[in-house]
């Protein structure tokens, strides 16, 4: 094993080898994806190259290979909850990928892997185990022989496991293209650790040193809404090697964390939340490594300023929907873990946006193009939830000393309700310090308070509305039942009512009044209704969006002859 190789040297020589092989070198597509509406981000390395795949973009080159910015926080692939808890997974992550389009297909690409990382990376194959897709009767597919064959060439059979339609048949989605496929894992455990259990019983099982580095997929279906499976015109080859893994195993660490792809960013954690740390005692405490609640805060932050600055740089503003709403929640998790874990009650990730771009700005040059846009975004946001979290924290950090005050472990729903709704404090984030608390919120309380808020709001914009009076045949109307729209040419006039109601909502009453002639554009088709005055005997009334708000106005309107003013135009 070369112990010698940085992350710079790793990504560089994965190119750099299929290169060799006459592959053309491609930039990462974006992380984010706006014309898509079944994906958000880009959570596997063949999303951009769906539209190839399928047949509906024509074949540039049919020898690719790239190191793509993924994102693994929503949907079918989400690890978001792990993140900082484990060693080695990650919200944003780099996919090493190399792709054939309608070129070579399960020999080249097995040997191809094989010889990169036996060869030029040099991982010794005691420790590798490859993976084949033992078949589904369900879709009427076989074991893949084919695979199994070609790595019975470089591995001995008892390192070649078969793996079942979860783990060995890799699909996009629910629909879209799909295959079998083999993946490689290697067994980093110690040597008496591999004496006592065999590598091959623990590849899939969640163990943190027997872990998948590279999935080789051998596309050949579309998967259709139906679930059947359609052979596609042009067999591909689909691979992705997670690039954090494949440096720890590289570099002999038992963490994703303790590579330099890390490494310096938790040193710079440090630095920057060590100045600023309002924590008793605070002097140097935060050092990774030394405390477990330190370290997965650290992991958080490290972690999450990745995905929040490639986000921003794709375009991706943290908002209160959608994609941004993501963004906007992983940007929150790592403040709230910076002020609960590290004492940082002002907005500390924005400094750390330059260590980044040290880290990653030479293989995504855009990082560093995009720093003066990034850092006042992340900056700003941070901000403006540290004031959102004082307040919460202050207000939840009472409610559980109440409750253990009075021998509970439970905070009542309603409580937790109003934190979220009249506060805006996250109601995941009540959820995990209650956790950390070994403490619990009536769920019941919760649902009926959320029930009874949605019931206020709908009875809020209830409406009740009176009979409509009509005084038309007591007016000098110019046009019946019809309000002619003079607005064109005029902004103000004379007109008449022809009929009007009282509505009542919120508590409040209203009239709707309908004129004969009106110089109001009412609020039509995404236009916004005009506003301005109409003066009558002893009443003048503002006109909002074209509606009378007659609140208190003594006004009869029988025989009403109005001057209407138009102030919106
Ligand atoms: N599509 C496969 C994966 O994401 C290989 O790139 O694992």
């Amino acid at each position: 094993m070369n112990n010698m190789l940085t992350a710079k040297e790793i990504r560089q020589s994965f190119l750099d080898y299929f290169k060799s092989k006459n592959h053309q070198i491609v930039p990462s597509a974006p992380m984010v994806i706006k014309d898509d509406p079944t994906l958000m981000f880009t959570n596997a390395g063949m999303n951009p190259w769906k539209g190839i795949i399928l047949g509906n973009h024509p074949v540039k080159y049919n020898r690719v290979a790239d190191s793509q910015k993924c994102l693994r926080v929503s949907g079918k692939h989400n690890d978001l909850e792990e993140v900082g808890h484990d060693t080695y997974h990650h919200t944003m992550f780099e996919m090493l990928g190399n792709w054939s389009f309608g070129d070579y297909f399960k020999q080249d690409a097995i040997d191809f892997a094989w010889e990169y990382i036996v060869n030029v990376l040099k991982i010794d194959p005691k420790n590798l185990y490859a993976t084949v897709f033992e078949g589904s009767q369900a879709d009427g597919l076989a074991r893949d022989d084919e695979a199994a064959a070609i790595w019975r060439k470089h591995l001995p059979d008892d390192h070649i496991i078969n793996g079942n339609r979860h783990d060995n048949f890799w699909e996009m989605g629910d629909t879209g293209p799909c295959g079998p496929c083999s993946e490689i894992h290697v067994d980093s455990r110690s040597e008496n650790e591999k004496a006592q259990v065999p590598g091959r019983e623990l590849v899939n099982k969640d163990h943190p040193q027997v872990i998948e580095i590279w999935n080789i997929v051998f596309m050949q279906y579309n998967r259709k809404a139906d679930g059947s499976l359609e052979p596609l015109a042009m067999k591909v080859i689909d691979t992705g090697m997670g690039f954090e893994r494949l440096v720890r195993t590289i570099q002999g660490k038992q963490s994703n964390y303790d590579t330099d792809v890390f490494q310096p960013m938790l040193k710079r954690i440090a630095q920057v939340c060590n100045a600023q740390c309002k924590l008793p005692n605070a002097e140097g405490k935060i050092e990774y490594g030394k405390d477990e609640n330190t370290d997965i805060a650290m992991r958080v932050i490290a972690d999450h300023i990745r995905t929040i600055a490639f986000a921003i740089t794709d375009g991706q503003l943290p908002s209160n929907e959608k994609a941004g709403y993501v963004i906007r929640r992983i940007l929150r998790r790592a403040v709230r873990y910076g002020y609960t874990f590290l004492g940082q009650r002002d907005a500390f990730l924005y400094q750390l946006v330059p260590q980044l771009i040290d880290d990653m700005g030479e293989a995504y040059p855009e990082l560093k193009k995009q720093e003066a846009q990034i850092t006042p975004v992340i900056r700003a946001e941070e901000e403006a939830f540290l004031r959102t979290l004082d307040k919460g924290i202050t207000l939840l950090d009472k409610l559980m000393e109440d409750a253990r005050k009075d021998g509970k472990t439970e905070i009542s729903g309603v409580d937790v309700f109003t934190l979220k709704d009249t506060y805006g404090f996250p109601l995941d984030l009540t959820e995990l310090i209650l956790r950390e608390n070994h403490m619990t919120t009536n769920e019941d309380e919760y649902n009926k308070a959320l029930a009874h808020q949605k019931q206020m709001a709908r009875d809020a914009n209830k409406q009740d509305l009176g009979d409509w009076t009509v005084l038309v045949d007591d007016t000098q109307c110019t046009m019946q039942n019809e309000t002619e729209f003079v607005g064109y040419d005029q902004l103000e006039c004379e007109a008449h009512i022809i009929k009007y109601r009282q509505v009542s909502q919120k508590g409040r009453d209203f009239y709707q009044v309908v004129f004969d002639k009106t110089p109001f554009y009412a609020e039509m088709g995404g236009e916004v209704g005009d506003t301005g005055e109409l003066r009558m005997q002893n009443a003048e009334c503002k006109m909002q969006n074209a509606e009378c708000r007659m609140q208190n106005a003594e006004c009869k309107m029988q025989n009403a002859k109005c001057k209407m003013q138009n102030a919106s135009r």
